[in-house]
């Protein structure tokens, strides 16, 4: 009987433990994103991004097939440490253009092991908004993965 209720404790806790740690995952999880919002949030790109398989733009990479890209293998002028990670073996996929776009900076930093001031990043920008980092994301794929 005891051994039931110790038992019953420990699945108690077990699912507390969980649950904390699902809440703990949720609020770094990326939400779904919606293409249709993302199309006017990528106006916050387009100043230096385009979507088609040419760099027409000098200020940044294109964005066309980014996903499964390696990261800084376009023939865009990289900084040294988007080169370096992609040679670390750096793949673009949902889950890291989301963490890169919200922070370029300490993205690269956590890439490469190195701390802040020592990333050379060429990305000035970045969205503080998950959602609507999200939603660009759902619609540089839409756009470019056809
Ligand atoms: C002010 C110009 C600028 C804006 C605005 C900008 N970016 Fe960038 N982006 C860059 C530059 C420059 C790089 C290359 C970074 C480096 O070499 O360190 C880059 C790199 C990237 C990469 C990696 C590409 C690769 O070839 O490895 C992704 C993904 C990306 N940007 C997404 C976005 C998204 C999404 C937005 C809009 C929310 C955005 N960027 C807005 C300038 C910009």
């Amino acid at each position: 009987m005891n051994e039931i209720v110790s038992y019953r404790r420990a699945g108690g806790l077990m699912a507390a433990v969980l649950g904390l740690a699902m809440l703990a995952g949720g609020a770094l999880a990326q939400p779904a994103g919606d293409a249709v919002n993302g199309k006017k949030i990528f106006n916050k790109c387009k100043s230096c991004h385009v979507l088609t398989a040419k760099n027409t733009k000098k200020t940044g990479p294109t964005l066309y097939r980014v996903f499964g890209r390696k990261a800084g293998s376009t023939d865009f002028k990289y900084g040294k440490s988007m080169i370096a990670a992609g040679e670390a073996g750096l793949v673009w996929d949902d889950a890291k253009i989301f963490a890169y776009v919200m922070d370029p900076k300490l993205f690269l930093s956590e890439q490469l092991g190195l701390p802040k001031n020592k990333v050379k990043n060429k990305m000035t920008v970045k969205l503080k908004d998950a959602q609507q980092c999200a939603d660009v994301i759902a619609y540089i794929r839409q756009e470019t993965q056809k």
